[in-house]
């Protein structure tokens, strides 16, 4: 008898077909997300599921006694309750590497959009305000040459740095636990302390996954150390900055702007004060949306959801559990 997994989002037609050979299923296929009491109902009779971005804690488990395996589309795991997982023995998954590079490009993106003001200066263009262009305000800033910080090396933060030394010729600091000697020795990085790095960047990017050491890991008294030249990125979680804190910053301009993929709350409340900041460069949780990535994280998820109901192959098992 095949096992049984449940999809609880819409996946691409080859990730489907690679589960209907190996599994029986059933697939949520609305436009709208799955409720959660469905979801919960689905999941009880399931060897397995791949799930949208919801909680994962002891209450959606509860009745899922057959499951094996759920299957994160995402790199990120912050829904995951680790605690949650052990306990009902479930292994949790995620996609890693498949969307790296493509985070990176989202990350340069907002390196440059926010340094250079191209969605502000957009506006004004739209707005037929070419003419207002000589004045000063609209003098940006370099990326070229600058100096960048990383706040977490990871594989995403290897993939900013390679494009940030070769391509820009910047000057590369990290932030770190451990060092990366890759990023030392081929992107002439160098690690520095904390406080190091919220100094002297002209460019601070934040690539942490959030936990509870990382949650408002950047809150008031950081920022306060950077300039009022500095231009803060974060496309990794949104809580990791204290949003509250971030906003004053930009409203009194002690420091030039900040370009943000993630947010504490979201989807971002339509009455946010970023929205109304010029100085806030804003994207809508981006980072990995392409076609060609969204199509390999959902593939990689499958084979994921798969090999772990089957214990047949590689599966991507969140650190903590493995
Ligand atoms: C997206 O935010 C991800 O974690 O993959
Ligand atoms: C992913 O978690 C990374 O930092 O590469």
């Amino acid at each position: 008898m095949k096992p049984y997994v449940y999809i609880g989002r819409q996946i691409t037609n080859e990730a489907e077909t690679f589960i209907s050979e190996h599994c029986d299923y059933n697939i949520w296929r609305e436009a709208v997300k799955i409720p959660r009491e469905t979801l919960k109902a689905e999941l009880k009779e399931a060897d397995g599921a791949i799930i949208p971005k919801v909680p994962v804690n002891q209450e959606l488990l509860e009745n899922a006694e057959n499951l094996k395996v759920i299957s994160n589309v995402a790199v990120g795991y912050d829904n995951f309750d680790i605690e949650a997982l052990k306990e009902a023995g479930v292994i949790g998954t995620h996609t890693p590497y498949v969307l790296d590079e493509t985070v990176a490009d989202l990350v340069f993106n907002l390196i440059l959009s926010g340094a250079r003001r191209t969605a502000e200066l957009q506006q004004f263009t739209r707005k037929g305000k070419w003419n207002k262009m000589d004045d000063p305000y609209f003098l940006s800033k370099d990326v070229h040459h600058s100096k960048l910080g990383v706040i977490g090396m990871g594989r995403i933060g290897e993939k900013i740095c390679r494009r940030a030394n070769l391509g820009f010729e910047m000057e590369v600091m990290y932030y770190n636990r451990s060092r990366n000697q890759k990023v030392e020795e081929e992107y002439e990085a160098r690690k520095v302390s904390l406080d190091t790095l919220l100094e002297q960047s002209d460019i601070i990017v934040i690539m942490l996954p959030l936990n509870e050491k990382t949650r408002h890991f950047i809150g008031e008294q950081e920022i306060q150390k950077m300039n009022e030249n500095t231009l803060l990125v974060n496309a990794s979680r949104g809580p990791i900055i204290d949003e509250e804190a971030l906003i004053k910053a930009l409203e009194n301009k002690d420091i030039y702007g900040a370009a943000l993929d993630v947010f504490e709350n979201e989807p971002l409340a339509s009455d946010n004060p970023l929205l109304q900041l010029s100085n806030a460069t804003i994207t809508p949780h981006v980072g990995s949306a392409t076609k060609q990535t969204r199509d390999a994280m959902d593939l990689r998820a499958a084979k994921n959801l798969v090999n772990g109901v089957l214990g047949s192959g590689p599966v991507d098992i969140i650190k903590e559990l493995r």
